[in-house]
């Protein structure tokens, strides 16, 4: 039920602190740390490679998932879009471990891989939010993400809830091979659910932006470089399912390879620089667009904002933007779709859940 809410759409983000600190109460030992199920424990630390195989929103959240397990727990991974994997199959390390994730469980894409890869004998996690769904019962093993039912077509808080499943799947196996982490998870989680209530609380911010930048445009562009460049994928992702609005998310750095074509005058270009060690270089990207007509919206983070910044967020630990930088895409693209008349939580020609190749 949606209560209050006009849209199911807009209940799921609000949820999303609720949902993150649901993960934590789950998943942390009565001594405040954190460990998962023995034998996924066990399965992370013998393989030599992940592959994460997704869909969709599960493949942006996965494309953050590979860099928190290489960043936190030193280990390999590779992100496949499921629908190409099994026609493209690449070169498989020798103890591959493949983790699938999907919100619904049900996606036909990833079944045909884990068919395929369950026949050649490989070991295979599910992260879903439906744990009796078919990639849940035939995967080795399943982590939960406790986001609730998401019913808007448009996922919002399973994204986020993947990427903090994600963060504790890098935690305990970073612990079970002996690496010492210089800041605690839990802690740093909790910081996040923190600051998405602060952005959930500044809806109206949003909505002006979506009316500033996205009232009359026929196409947006979203920028940003290392983990602000996956979150560019799912805002463009979320803004074009919901409000129709041609949109893609680049890496800053790539646009003056073609893109930057595209710009005219007036075009909105949202700039989300919450990364220190490439803020500069983001921030002359905006330069360059700003110089050919573009109409830039930065997104930035506490301690690297400058003047002129749309929106300066609070600051989270810098693996964990994402979780944080993508409420404000979240409420724009769903203000921009409101704006526009469009059916917010049930988008032309989309299912909630696609259970067809
Ligand atoms: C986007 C969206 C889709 C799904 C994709 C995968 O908002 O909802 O892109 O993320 O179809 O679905 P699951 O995660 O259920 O496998």
């Amino acid at each position: 039920e949606k209560g209050t809410y006009p849209h199911f759409m807009l209940k799921e983000i609000d949820e999303q602190p609720f949902v993150i600190r649901n993960i934590i109460q789950k998943y942390q030992n009565e001594d405040g740390t954190v460990h998962l199920d023995d034998d996924i424990r066990s399965a992370m630390k013998s393989s030599d490679r992940i592959y994460v195989i997704a869909a969709g929103t599960s493949y942006h959240a996965g494309l953050v998932g590979k860099q928190l397990i290489e960043k936190i727990a030193q280990r390999p991974v590779e992100v496949h879009i499921a629908s190409e994997f099994l026609y493209n199959m690449p070169l498989l390390s020798e103890n591959p471990l493949f983790i699938f994730i999907s919100q619904s469980g049900e996606t036909a894409d990833l079944r045909g891989v884990l068919v395929d890869v369950k026949k050649k004998g490989y070991r295979a996690l599910t992260i879903t939010n439906v744990p009796g769904s078919t990639l849940s019962r035939e995967a080795d093993f399943t982590l939960h993400t406790y986001g609730g039912p998401e019913i808007a077509v448009a996922s919002t808080k399973a994204y986020t809830a993947q990427m903090a499943v994600f963060t504790l799947l890098a935690v305990d196996t970073a612990k079970a091979s002996g690496i010492e982490l210089d800041f605690d998870p839990i802690k740093e989680l909790g910081i996040v659910a923190n600051a998405m209530e602060i952005l959930c609380d500044q809806k109206d911010r949003f909505e002006q932006i979506a009316r500033d930048y996205l009232s009359v445009t026929r196409n947006c562009f979203f920028i940003g470089r290392a983990a602000d460049y996956f979150v560019c994928l799912e805002g463009a992702l979320k803004l074009k399912e919901i409000s129709y609005i041609q949109a893609e998310g680049f890496a800053g750095g790539e646009l003056k390879h073609g893109t930057i074509a595209l710009i005219e005058d007036g075009t909105p270009v949202i700039a989300i620089a919450t990364q220190e060690h490439v803020n500069l270089s983001i921030r002359g990207n905006v330069k360059e667009v700003a110089a050919r007509g573009a109409n830039p919206c930065i997104i930035s983070m506490e301690g690297l904002e400058s003047e002129g910044d749309a929106f300066v967020l609070p600051k989270v630990h810098e693996l964990l933007t994402s979780l944080v930088t993508v409420i404000p895409l979240q409420l724009i693209s769903y203000y921009a779709a409101l704006h526009r008349g469009c059916d917010v939580d049930k988008p032309r020609n989309l299912a909630k859940s696609v259970t067809v190749e």
